[in-house]
């Protein structure tokens, strides 16, 4: 299954419900939340959360890009995230976080920065439904697709298959029409895309794009 995610980071603020609406074809949406530590960043928190939950029933990605994020976890399940997606680089037992999220009734997720190696996480893979591989490092929309990261996409469709699981891979960062059949064809099955999708001027038809040179290339 082909999953695409727009990450709503590219959408005009001004026109935050409207732009959600205009993706009604989208499989889920990523909301990035950053707070200006564990990203050099900031972006949005839980009341922006919970107006976006508020004009649509599309699944929401939460991609928390924050220190100590185990703290927001009931916060951003009350406010309607369905998964918690969190960094191995920002807490000290991965494990234990997805097993909070699951508690709140909610699916978990981790993400890896590009150069946070996946090795050490592919035994814990069975305690999520998501694992995120970023593609550029955390904290802006809008940069270059780093190809090298598709070493532990590789890596980890092995394991999974092997392992006879069903963890969605996704990918974070630079994902595009010119970048989109690379990630497919090495094993991503869910991809975020923030400018290619709302910095163009059709969304919805960015989205069908992107998910047909997908199929295409797996
Ligand atoms: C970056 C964010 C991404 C961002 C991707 O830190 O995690 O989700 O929205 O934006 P694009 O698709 O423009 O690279
Ligand atoms: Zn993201």
């Amino acid at each position: 299954m082909i999953y695409i995610a727009p990450s709503i980071l590219a959408a005009d603020y001004a026109a935050l419900g409207s732009d959600v609406l205009k993706v009604p074809n989208a499989d889920l949406l990523h909301v990035d939340i950053m707070d200006g530590h564990f990203v050099p960043n900031l972006s949005f928190g839980p009341d922006v959360t919970r107006a976006v939950n508020g004009v649509t029933d599309q699944f929401l990605d939460m991609h928390l890009m924050i220190e100590q994020p185990e703290k927001w976890f009931a916060t951003y399940a009350e406010a309607g995230g369905d998964r918690l997606v969190f960094h191995v680089e920002a807490t000290p037992d991965h494990v234990a976080a997805a097993r909070q999220a699951h508690e709140l009734g909610v699916q978990a997720g981790f993400a890896v920065k590009p150069g946070t190696p996946i090795e050490p996480y592919l035994d814990s893979l069975e305690h999520v439904e998501e694992v995120m591989i970023m593609s550029v490092e955390p904290g802006f929309g809008g940069q270059k697709f780093m190809p090298e990261v598709l070493d532990k996409v590789r890596v980890l469709r092995d394991h999974i298959a092997g392992a006879g699981l069903s963890t969605i891979i996704a990918i974070d960062g630079g994902i595009a029409e010119a970048t989109i059949a690379q990630a497919a064809a090495a094993g991503v099955d869910s991809f975020v895309a923030g400018s290619a999708v709302f910095g163009s001027d059709d969304p919805a038809a960015a989205v069908d794009t992107l998910r047909s040179v997908a199929l295409a290339a797996r």
